[in-house]
This record gives C-alpha cells, structure tokens and sequence, in this order.
C-alpha cells in the first residue's frame, strides 16, 4: 500500500505553485467543505482528533493549544511562524516555494476554528524566492476571492498579512516573533503569560508552524481520524525531514512518522558519501544532541523514539556526519551561530554563548589550555534552563553533546595542537 503523502502528493513543475495547478490537485476544497457544511468548532475537533503535534520543534498538540484560546475574545490573531532559522531545517522553504496555497489554506482554515480576522504570516527575512511565491499566490488568492472580505461569498472574512523579518534567529521564538510584529526588536517575552492568554498587541494568539498549518487542508479534507491512523499513534501524521550533511542524495522526504532513521540516511538519502561509515547524526536540527553513529540502529523518526536514544526530533532537520569529520570544528560553527544568534537579553545566554564561543576558537587554534573542557561543561549547566527563552538551551546542548560523546578528539586537540582528524571539517 502507498503511504498518505500530505505533501509530496503531486509534481513539481514550472507552475506547479499556481492557483490553477492548486485546484487540480483539489486545493481550497477542504475550506469549501468547512465553510459551507462545518461548524468552526467542527474544524478544531478534526484537528485535535487527528493528533496533529506542531511541527516548529516542540511537538505541543496542535488540538490543545487551539484549545487554550478563548475564541470568544472581541480580537484573536493567528501567526504563521514561518521563520525558519534552525540550521539543517529547510522544509517551511520548500512548501513556500511550491505549495504556497496549501499553506493560505490552512492559514484559512484555522482562522475561521479560531475566529480570527487578520492572520500573519512571519517570513524569514532572508527568504527570497519563498517570500515571492508566497506574494504571488495571495494575490491570487484575494483576486478569486479566497482571501479579504466574505470568503467563498461566506460570513467569514479574513485578512492576511505577511511580515518579512530581519533574519534574526531568535525571532523564531514565538514570544520575540510577536514584539519583532509589533515593531520592536525582537527580543522573547517572560512566559507566563502565555501567547494563548495574552500574545500580539495582548489579545488572545495563536502561533503555529508553516507545515502545522499547511497540514490541516488534509486532515479537513480526509478527517482527523484518518490522519491519527498514519505513522506511531502518539506521535501520529507525516512529517517532512530534511537531510543535509555527507550523504549522497540530501534533500526533503516526507516520511511517516516511525520511519527508521537508519533507512532514511542510507535508502532514502543514498547513504553517505564516498562510501565512508557513518560517524554520527545530529537529528533534529543544529540545537539537538549529536547521536553517535552506531547509536541510531534502533531509532525511528518519531519524537519518543529520538528522546529515548537521547535526543530531540526537533523540526526535523537531520543532519549526517561521516567518518573523517573533526567535531571539535564542527562543534565551534555551531557555538558561533548560537553566540551570533543571541538577542543579549539575559546574562547566562548573552555571555556564556560568546564564552563558549571564545574557548572554542582559542582550542581549533591550538591554544586550547587544560580545563577547558570542564570549564565548558561548567558553562552550559550555567545556562540551560536559566534563561529567558530556549535558544540558551539550544546554544549549550550541542556543546554538552559533543563533549559527552566525542570527549577524546577534543581532549586531542587540546593537548596536540591539532585535530586528530587533520582539522578537516569536510570529508
Ligand atoms: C530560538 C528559537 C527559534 C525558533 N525558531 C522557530 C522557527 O523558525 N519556526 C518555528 O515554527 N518555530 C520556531 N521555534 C519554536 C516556536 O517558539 C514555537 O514553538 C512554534 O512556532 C509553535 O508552532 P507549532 O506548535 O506549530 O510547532 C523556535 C524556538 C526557539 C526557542
Ligand atoms: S536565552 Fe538568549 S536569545 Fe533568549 S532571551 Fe536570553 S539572551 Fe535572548
């Protein structure tokens, strides 16, 4: 039997992104069926029934968060987090730039379970092609009324704004996306209150991902029992997973959920290149711990399954690393983006990002001292879980990763001068 697909269910062709190859593949039918035969609470009961978890990184049940929000606020907005920064995360690109449709669909569909009139879809600033595709397919869609005033000659009306960013990372943290909205830099908000109680210009909000979003057409169209029926029960649908790294076909494969990750690397993404043994995965996007490569025999894509190996599924950007690959350089690209990245908010982030930083720059420059390492680890228990939004975390985990599981090479190159690798990054 062919699996479901949510995404990869048609052709990309020259027009494929167009309104006229939309409704081929029958795009805007399933706000047909909700505007015309559904209730909005009819809408949220499909999505929560359809066990849809957010696919922006934290997985929080798409059904209960709509839950939270009191529909009957004289205002509720909706935000499209589509800001997509994460390294090795590139799958909100892809639907922008061939399903834009899809994703006003499903903007459509969960204003009117929602009860909102203006949503806003918050763009990466650095996204080009994405951000024209997204232009072009909403002047298509108000021009055929889809958008704007008394939808499909419907009571429901509902605008929807697109707002580019300033390509900082951290405003894909949804509490810095909204004060980024609403014109401030975008620095995140203490939580509680939480956005469902009090989010953009303090009224009730709801903030979902891209693929959430784009994912509902289906679950309307089919029903949210057929949708709870695909992948792993708890962790239930399709996802798209982007792989990048050392293997031969990187790219993005939508998947069931409970695919084996082995299987994806080595079928799906042809196996690594050169023909080199695997060294290690770092599953779910550059913050996520790094998996050795024999540790991910067992694992399948599905968020517990990642979890109990000892990492995260986060937004589902795998990242493959082979055999010959210094990590100790490796792992200081990845603490200078994070230490960038920091918006300077709160202390433990703002210095120990760029304290991480600093060591290690001075250990790939072969002047790392003895200490360092514990001085490091030292460094990330200073910061997680003592800031003010996540991205602290997402700056310590890899670094405590690492040392944890490749603890000799840095140590090597501590006490050598140089990469026990040939200081190559690359294989
Ligand atoms: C530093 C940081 C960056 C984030 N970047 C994104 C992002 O680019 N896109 C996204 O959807 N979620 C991002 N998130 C997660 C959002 O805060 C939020 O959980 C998500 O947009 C909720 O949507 P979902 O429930 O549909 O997953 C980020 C979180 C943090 C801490
Ligand atoms: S954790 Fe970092 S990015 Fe988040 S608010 Fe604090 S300083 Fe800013």
């Amino acid at each position: 039997m062919t699996e479901p697909r949510v995404f990869f269910n048609f052709e990309v062709t020259a027009d494929s992104h167009t309104l006229a190859a939309c409704r081929e593949r029958s795009g805007y039918r399933a706000l047909e069926k909700a505007l015309l035969s559904m209730a909005p609470a009819d809408v949220e009961k499909e999505v929560t029934a359809s066990g849809l978890r957010g696919r922006g990184g934290a997985g929080f049940p798409t059904g209960a968060k709509w839950f939270f929000v009191d529909k009957k606020s004289r205002v509720v907005y909706l935000c499209c987090n589509a800001d997509e920064g994460e390294p090795g995360t590139f799958k909100d690109r892809w639907i922008f730039e061939n399903s834009s449709h899809q994703l006003i669909e499903g903007v459509l569909l969960a204003a009117y379970a929602l009860n909102v009139r203006h949503a806003f879809i918050y763009i990466r600033g650095e996204f080009d092609l994405p951000y024209r595709r997204l232009r072009e397919a909403l002047t298509e869609a108000y021009a055929a009324g889809l958008a704007g005033e008394r939808i499909l000659g419907t009571e429901f009306c509902c605008d929807i704004i697109v707002h580019r960013g300033g390509g900082a990372y951290v405003c894909g943290e949804e509490s810095s996306l909204l004060t980024s909205l609403e014109g401030f830099k975008g620095y995140p908000r203490n939580k509680p209150p939480f956005p469902a109680v009090k989010g953009l210009y303090q009224a009730p909000t709801v903030i979902n991902n891209v693929e959430t979003l784009a994912t509902i057409p289906w679950i309307i169209s089919h029903g949210g029992g057929a949708y709870a029926g695909i992948g792993n029960q708890n962790n239930c649908g399709t996802r798209l997973f982007g792989i990048s790294g050392h293997v031969n076909r990187p790219g993005l494969y939508e998947r069931p959920t409970g695919y084996p990750l082995k299987r994806i690397i080595f079928e799906d993404a042809g196996g690594i290149r050169g023909g080199k043994a695997l060294k290690a995965v770092i599953p779910g996007g550059s913050s996520t711990p790094v998996l050795k490569g024999f540790e991910i025999e067992q694992v399948s894509l599905d968020a517990e399954s990642v979890i109990q190996a000892g990492s995260m599924l986060g937004s589902g950007g795998i990242i493959v690393i082979a055999e010959g690959t210094c990590m100790v350089r490796l792992l200081q690209v990845l603490t200078r983006f994070y230490a960038h990245e920091s918006c300077g908010q709160c202390t433990p982030c703002r210095e120990g990002s760029a304290w991480m930083d600093r060591v290690l720059g001075r250990i790939v420059a072969g002047q790392g001292v003895k200490g360092d390492l514990e001085s490091l680890e030292s460094v990330t228990r200073g910061i997680m879980g003592n800031t003010v939004c996540a991205l602290g975390d997402a700056a310590s985990m890899p670094v405590a990763s690492f040392l944890d599981k490749f603890r000799d090479e840095f140590a090597y190159y501590i006490e050598h001068g140089r990469s026990m690798n040939d200081g190559r990054l690359e294989v």
